[in-house]
């Protein structure tokens, strides 16, 4: 699958989502709302679970690595429904990505590949649910206020 550095791009997708997430976090952090960045930081961990999963699939399949370099990610947004949009804008991307992986996959009927991504697949579902619930909550309330703590201590609950 891995014939022009795909693989190894997606490795790089996925650290860097995990890099525009503590940056998101970072910035919630300032703005003293720590559920916020708590959910975010949690996020973060999981972009490099994703990552480290396609990294040790390659190892398992031989395939040489060659890491790619991480762009700096964004450092100021405006709280807090643009930090939603971007992270569910990022999500489509990445699901968008995935299914090219797996249409390559397909394409060298390469079947390990499309078993692994599988999950990259299900994956994404959740992750563009999960954003969009967010954004939606956030859309629905106003953006200071007592339902926007709520919404914090909400976020701040998340396990991981
Ligand atoms: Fe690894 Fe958020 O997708």
């Amino acid at each position: 699958m891995d014939s022009e550095g795909s693989t190894e791009r997606a490795i790089k997708n996925e650290l860097y989502s995990a890099y525009l997430y503590l940056s998101m976090a970072a910035y919630c952090e300032g703005k003293n709302l720590p559920g916020f960045a708590h959910w975010l930081k949690v996020q973060a961990k999981e972009e490099l679970g994703h990552a480290m999963k396609i990294f040790e699939f390659m190892v398992d399949v031989g395939e040489q690595i060659i890491l790619k370099a991480i762009d700096q990610p964004p450092a100021n947004f405006s709280f807090p429904a643009d930090i939603f949009e971007k992270t569910l804008e990022h999500e489509k991307k990445i699901t968008t990505m995935i299914n090219n992986l797996v249409n390559l996959a397909r394409q060298a009927n390469d079947n390990p590949s499309i078993v692994m991504l599988q999950w990259f697949v299900n994956e994404q579902v959740e992750e563009e649910k999960n954003a969009a619930y967010i954004l939606e909550t956030l859309k629905t309330i106003k953006e200071t206020g007592p339902a926007l703590i709520m919404l914090d201590r909400e976020l701040g609950k998340r396990e991981g």
